[in-house]
């Protein structure tokens, strides 16, 4: 090979190393061969001292050592951010005769690695005296500078290394504090919402009928709601943290009219408060075999959407199917999403409006996404600024067979 090939092969190489040793080994091969010299080192700059990391030679120089900046030629040639061309090292005031005296060098090279405080620099040696050539000192000058960048990139890459393991234990940690919140949550939920239904139904039973026992009824009722819209936010939060797909099993043939009648009716409170009606189109019912609970959380969550963004206009729901899948349509006429948005709102976290309007975790496409796709299904919207949104969740009807039971 030619000194021009030589010099692109180790450049080449060099833009692949991934670590120390593998920089050292294209430096120590590539600048022996690059000037036929009888010896390479790799020195890099460790504060003030040299330190010898590679190198190939004919015979043993320093690797491994480290020597003093101001008592070695290296340190010079780091000091001055120059290059250095000496003949005979027994009569130059730089060289540290004793450090040479045991190995056979007779003439050096040295270039520095980044001439602006350079990090290390590369050394040639020969055997016999030689007056190292401008080309000689140019070429592995040109192979410094592509260490230099090679070595930069390395710093990079354990930079970038070591914010992903940071970022790691980040969303662990974040994940372990929304598991075990949510979870301190949802404890006290159930009792609280089987307290208030008690205490609804007592009134109803043996309320005297007064003003005051209506008002009462009344307060319980929306209280009630406010648990119902506390108990879906905290679903949601336990979806993130896969706590609540143990119900995620059980499947049954369920109807999708009846689960939609169901969610409606419960939304009923909500859409009357918006003006908002919700309307069911006609249609066949069709039967699936899916979890009952999973799948009305789903539409739970699509619904309060179109309501939520739905602006106070009409809300419409139809079903439909063809080739044994599912079709749910939720369509309202309300703000609409930027096509921009339109696949990051299916991530956790992702909301296309900011937290400050129409409060919510952007948790709840993406449970809804999770379930659909748990059972096989897919979930997709059609939408445009302004222009109202159509949400449509696909369920295939049976399961199928390389899904678990
Ligand atoms: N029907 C809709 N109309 C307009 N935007 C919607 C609609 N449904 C969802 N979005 C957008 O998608 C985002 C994510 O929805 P979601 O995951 O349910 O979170 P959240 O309701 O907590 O904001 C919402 O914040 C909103 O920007
Ligand atoms: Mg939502």
């Amino acid at each position: 090979m030619d000194r021009a090939s030589r010099l692109v092969d180790a450049v080449q190489r060099l833009s692949l190393a991934r670590d120390l040793e593998g920089v050292a080994a294209v430096v120590r091969e590539a600048a022996r061969g690059l000037t036929g010299a009888d010896g390479a080192t790799l020195i890099l700059r460790e504060g003030e001292l040299c330190h010898y990391v590679d190198e190939d030679a004919i015979g043993p120089l320093w690797k491994g050592r480290r020597f003093p900046i101001e008592r070695c030629v290296g340190g010079w040639v780091m000091k001055n951010g120059a290059p250095v061309v000496i003949e005979d090292i027994f009569d130059d005031a730089r060289v540290a005769v004793e450090v040479f005296k045991p190995t056979f060098v007779k003439s050096l090279a040295i270039v520095p690695i980044r001439t602006t405080s350079p990090v290390g620099a590369i050394g040639n040696y020969w055997s016999a005296p030689h007056r190292a050539t401008d080309d000689e000192v140019r070429i592995i000058q040109a192979l410094a500078d592509s260490t230099s960048v090679a070595l930069e990139n390395l710093r990079l890459y354990e930079e970038l290394e070591r914010r992903v393991v940071e970022l790691d234990r980040a969303v662990q940690a974040r994940d372990a504090f929304i598991a075990v919140a949510s979870h301190a949550l949802k404890t006290p939920l159930t009792p609280l919402a089987l307290q208030v239904e008690s205490a609804l139904a007592l009134l109803h039973g043996r309320g005297d009928g007064s003003a005051l026992a209506a008002k009462l009824a009344s307060k319980l009722e929306s209280a009630s709601r406010q648990i119902d819209r506390l108990g879906l936010l905290v679903g949601n939060l336990l979806d993130l943290t896969h706590i609540a797909f143990d119900c995620k099993g059980a499947r049954d043939a369920v109807s999708l009219r009846a689960i939609v009648a169901d969610v409606v009716e419960r939304s009923r409170p909500l859409s009357e408060r918006l003006g908002a009606p919700v309307t069911v189109v006609d249609g066949a019912d069709v039967v699936g075999h899916w979890n009952r609970l999973r799948i009305e959380l789903a539409v739970e969550n699509v619904l309060s959407n179109a309501l939520k963004f739905g602006e106070g206009k009409p809300v419409t729901i139809a079903i439909d199917h063809h080739h044994e899948v599912a079709e749910l349509f939720v369509r309202d006429r309300g703000i609409g999403i930027a096509r921009e948005h339109q696949l990051r709102i299916f991530e956790q976290f992702e909301r296309a409006v900011p937290t400050s309007h129409h409060g919510g975790l952007g948790l709840g496409l993406w449970v809804t996404r999770k379930i659909v796709e748990e059972h096989g299904g897919a979930i997709r919207v059609d939408s445009d600024n302004g222009k109202g949104s159509t949400f449509t969740l696909e369920l295939p009807l049976a399961q199928r067979a390389h899904e678990a039971p």
